[in-house]
């Protein structure tokens, strides 16, 4: 039997149950394969609690990024201490994955990816969302010729805002935070895997209030501050030459605006909603009518996680679909449309990407890693929540 990837996870608040989840599930079905050995926290009560739920030992981030018994460490904490989480266990020659964005600054962001290199360690990033069948559906029908030459994009994601379900949304609102940072990640990186990296941007933004108030939790009622734009518009242009048009917002009540459309010359597509790993793709070809195409590619019944043993089953020497580079990509192209937005000009994206290998339709990244020879048990996959924000 294979060595388990052993992995450390640094910020256990809200998103941290989903990997916890994906991770006991994966356990149920190829037993071994990944394990939780720690698990750290600013907030030691709460580290505390899941360390002692999970029956892992609970660390503090010094310990946890230096522990020998780590081979990943699993960076879930907000946008802010990503990259100080990642420098410090890439320091100790640990591979990371963190939750996106990459960093909360595209220098942050290049400092990671640059000690990575050095150390010679993985760094792999969120969205997973885009290994599901849903983008990846989209992606074999676009890549298939079902629409022809791509020619253009929406992207939409309107919200009121986080702080109306998420206990401590300050975050939401700090730079490094914002609907384009926060839920841009998922729709630019699916834009970047159907239509290929950016060449340039235009952007414009706004806010329209300077103050939110919490809506759930212990600290419902308290006023926190707003000190990003929380309606960010633009327009990107591939390599290619295809036109994506982005609307993120939490200043809007409702939409009822496909998430992602991809529109070729000979046909238009509907991809599903890019925050989950599932969904109905829908085709209209010239002269035809809506049709929803079966699953055809992608992870299935996927979750938050994935892309961690995506990355850790991937190959030596060969790029994991959720990784670094990508994420860097799309934080620049997000970067620099707040940029734009700023400045009231184009602006050029400096930096491009590969697009990630596609992924044929599958159960599960595992088929590299030594434990593939394992029985499937029959355990059936469970469903579990997989949005940023529920409706
Ligand atoms: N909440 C969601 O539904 C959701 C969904 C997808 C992705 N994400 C992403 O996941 C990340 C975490 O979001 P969340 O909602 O779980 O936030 P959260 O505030 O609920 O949890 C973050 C945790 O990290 C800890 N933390 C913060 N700074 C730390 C540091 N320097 N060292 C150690 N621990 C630290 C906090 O104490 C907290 O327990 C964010 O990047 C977010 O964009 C969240």
């Amino acid at each position: 039997m294979g060595q388990p990837l052993r992995v450390g996870i640094v910020g256990v608040g809200a998103i941290s149950g989903q990997y916890l989840s994906t991770f006991a599930r994966l356990e149920a079905v190829r037993p071994g394969a990944v394990r939780v050995v720690a698990v750290a926290d600013l907030d030691a009560t709460r580290a505390a609690a899941v360390a002692a739920e999970q029956d892992v030992r609970a660390l503090t981030v010094d310990e946890l990024t230096t522990d020998p018994e780590v081979d990943l460490v699993l960076n879930l904490t907000i946008p802010a201490a990503h990259a100080e989480i990642a420098l410090k266990a890439i320091a100790a020659g640990k591979d990371v994955y963190g939750e996106k964005p990459l960093a909360a600054t595209l220098e942050d962001a290049r400092a990671v990816l640059e000690a990575g290199r050095a150390a010679g360690v993985r760094v792999g990033c969120a969205p997973d969302t885009v290994l599901g069948t849903g983008v990846q559906t989209a992606r074999a029908a676009i890549d298939g010729g079902a629409i022809g030459e791509p020619v253009a994009a929406t992207a939409t994601m309107m919200t009121p805002g986080h702080e109306r379900w998420h206990p401590n949304p300050d975050f939401y609102y700090q730079p490094g935070g914002g609907p384009l940072l926060d839920m841009g990640p998922y729709y630019v990186t699916t834009l970047v895997t159907l239509l290929g990296p950016v060449a340039s941007v235009v952007g414009t933004a706004s806010h329209t209030r300077t103050t939110r108030t919490i809506g759930s939790g212990s600290r419902q009622g308290e006023v926190i501050p707003v000190d990003v734009d929380t309606h960010v518009t633009g327009v990107l242009r591939h390599e290619s030459g295809a036109l994506s048009t982005l609307v993120m917002s939490f200043d809007s009540v409702a939409t009822r605006a496909s998430e992602i459309e991809v529109h070729g010359q000979t046909g238009s597509l509907i991809v599903p909603d890019p925050n989950r790993f599932d969904g109905d793709v829908q085709l209209h070809e010239l002269g035809g009518a809506w049709r929803t195409l079966p699953p055809s590619a992608g992870y299935r019944d996927a979750a938050r996680g994935y892309g961690v043993v995506d990355l850790a089953t991937t190959p030596p020497g060969t790029p994991a679909r959720a990784n670094g580079d990508l994420a860097y990509h799309v934080l620049d192209i997000m970067t620099s449309l707040l940029a734009s937005a700023g400045s009231g000009t184009g602006v050029a994206v400096e930096s491009t990407c590969e697009r990630p290998a596609a992924v044929p339709l599958s159960d599960m990244p595992l088929s590299d890693m030594p434990l593939s020879d394992m029985p499937l048990s029959d355990m059936p996959l469970s469903d579990m929540p997989l949005s940023d924000a529920p409706s």
